[in-house]
C-alpha cells in the first residue's frame, strides 16, 4: 500500500481497510461511493487487493491510470477486464484482447460509432424519448430508471444499430433487464438466454443477403492472426460487448444526469438555455456517474508506475471512477459544475480500448435530459426517497422516484 499522510478522523478511518484489502464489492462503495473515491484518490494512490488469481494493485490517480491504460504492451487486456470473473465467464471482444487483434475489430466497428454516424440517430432517439415521456407525463410521477433510462439505449441499439426483429424486443429487453438489474441468482441464466439469442440472430442473418449494417461487419469477422480469420464464437463475443457495453452503462449515466437535474433547479435552467452548459453537463455526468468503475489488466513484464513496482504476471486495476476525481486534473472534483471550461476525465477509458460508443452515449444522455425537461421542467425527488445504487466493477442506479405537477 502507498499511503499519503492526511487528517486523522473517523470518516477517513472508515475507508482505511481499502488500502490493504481493497474489494470493489465492499458495501462502502454502494453506500458511500463519493467519499470512498475521494479518500482513495487523495490518501491512497495505490491500494492492494486480493482475488482468487492472486494479489493486485489498484491505481487511483489520473496520471497512473492514464499511463497504464495507454501502455497496452506492458498492461495487457487479454486476461479479461474482470478482477474476479464468475465461473464460465467468457471473454468479450474487443475489450478482452490486445492490438493487433483488438485494433482489427475497432477498425471495422468504429465507422458505425463516429460522431457523424451517431448524429444520424438523433431524430430517432428524440422520438423514442418523447414516446417514453408521453407514457407517464400525466401521472405526475415515474420511476426514472425502469420507465425511461433502462429503455432508451436499447431502443436505439436494437432498432438502428443491431436491428433485431421487433417482435423479439420485449423478451430480449426483459432478459437484459434481469441480467443488469434483477436478483443476483437469476442473472447468469438471463445472460445465457441473451447469449443464445444473439448467437441465433447472427446465424439467421448469415443466411440472409447483406444489409450494409453492423451485423454484416460482425459476420464478416476480422483476422485474429495474420492470414487466419477469427472463429465464430469471437463474432458472438463481439456482439455481446456492443450490447452489454452500451446499455446499463448509458442507463446509469442518464439516471445520474437526471438526479442532478431533479436536485438542482439552477443546473436544469442552465442546460435548457445554453447548449454549451448542456455539453458540459454531459461530460460532468460521465465523470461523476462513471458506470465503469474499474477495469483489470495483466502486467506482461516487470514495470514501474510512478515509484511503484509491478511484477510480470501481476494483475492491476485501473480505477477510472477515482481518476476522474483527481484534484490534479479537476478543481473541486465533487462538484457537478456546468461552467467548467474543460472537463478532464477517464470515464470512457484512455488508450486503445477507449469506449467504442462514447459519441452515442453522449447523444443519448443529452437527448434524455432535453426530452424530459422539455415536457417536465420541474421534476423533484419523491419526498422521503433517495436513489438506490448497486456497485461493483460496474455501477448502476437501481431506482429513482421522481414527482412533478402534472
Ligand atoms: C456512458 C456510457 C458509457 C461509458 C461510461 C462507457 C465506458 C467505457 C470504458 C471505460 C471503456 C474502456 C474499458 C477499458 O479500458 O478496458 C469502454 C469500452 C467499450 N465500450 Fe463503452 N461506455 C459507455 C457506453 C457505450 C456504448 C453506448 C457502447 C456501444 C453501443 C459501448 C461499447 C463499448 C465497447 C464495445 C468497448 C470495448 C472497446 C475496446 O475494447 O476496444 N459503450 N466503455
Amino acid at each position: 500500500m502507498t499511503q499519503v499522510p492526511g487528517p486523522d478522523n473517523d470518516e477517513e478511518n472508515d475507508f482505511e481497510r481499502l488500502h490493504d484489502a481493497f474489494d470493489i464489492d465492499d458495501p462502502v462503495f454502494a453506500e458511500r461511493f463519493e467519499d470512498a473515491l475521494e479518500h482513495l484518490v487523495n490518501r491512497c494512490p495505490v491500494a492492494h487487493g486480493n482475488a482468487s488469481r492472486g494479489s493486485y494493485k489498484v491505481f487511483n490517480r489520473y496520471r497512473d491510470v492514464r499511463r497504464c491504460a495507454q501502455d497496452w504492451r506492458t498492461f495487457s487486456s487479454s486476461d479479461g477486464w474482470m478482477m474476479e470473473p464468475p465461473e464460465g465467464n467468457i471473454h468479450i471482444l474487443p475489450e478482452d484482447s490486445d492490438p493487433p487483434y483488438q485494433t482489427n475489430w475497432r477498425r471495422v466497428l468504429n465507422p458505425f460509432f463516429t460522431a457523424e454516424a451517431v448524429d444520424g440517430l438523433e431524430d430517432h432517439a428524440r422520438r423514442y424519448a418523447d414516446d417514453l415521456v408521453s407514457a407517464f407525463v400525466e401521472r405526475g410521477e415515474c420511476e426514472y430508471v425502469a420507465d425511461f433510462a433502462a429503455q432508451l439505449p436499447g431502443l436505439i441499439l436494437f432498432k438502428h444499430i443491431m436491428p433485431v426483429p421487433v417482435a423479439d424486443l420485449p423478451t430480449l429487453f426483459q432478459d437484459i433487464d434481469i441480467y443488469s438489474f434483477g436478483p443476483l441468482e437469476e442473472r447468469a441464466a438471463a445472460f445465457g438466454r441473451v447469449y443464445e439469442y444473439l448467437q441465433q440472430f447472427l446465424k439467421d442473418r448469415a443466411q440472409q443477403a447483406p444489409q450494409g449494417d453492423l451485423v454484416d461487419i460482425l459476420l464478416a469477422g476480422v483476422e485474429r492472426e495474420e492470414g487466419e480469420m477469427c472463429p465464430w464464437e469471437d463474432k458472438v463475443h463481439c456482439a455481446l460487448d456492443v450490447v452489454f457495453g452500451g446499455l446499463a452503462t448509458t442507463t446509469h449515466a442518464m439516471a445520474g444526469a437526471m438526479f442532478e437535474m431533479a436536485s438542482k433547479p439552477e443546473v436544469r435552467r442552465a442546460v435548457m438555455n445554453d447548449a454549451g452548459a448542456m455539453r458540459t453537463a454531459v461530460e460532468e455526468t460521465v465523470r461523476l456517474y462513471a458506470p465503469v468503475v474499474l477495469v483489470g489488466r495483466s502486467a506482461r513484464e516487470d514495470a514501474k508506475v510512478g515509484d511503484v513496482k509491478v511484477d510480470a504476471g501481476q494483475r492491476i486495476a485501473l480505477n477510472y471512477a477515482a481518476a476522474s476525481r483527481d484534484p490534479e486534473v479537476c478543481k473541486n472534483p465533487r462538484e457537478f459544475d456546468v461552467t467548467r471550461s474543460e472537463v478532464v476525465h477517464t470515464a470512457f477509458g484512455v488508450g486503445p480500448h477507449r469506449c467504442l460508443g462514447e459519441h452515442l452515449a453522449r447523444l443519448e444522455i443529452r437527448i434524455a435530459i432535453a426530452a424530459f425537461l422539455d415536457r417536465i421542467p420541474d421534476p423533484e425527488l419523491a419526498p422521503g426517497t433517495t436513489p438506490a445504487y448497486e456497485s461493483g466493477q460496474l455501477r448502476t442506479m437501481k431506482h429513482m422516484h421522481l414527482v412533478w405537477r402534472p
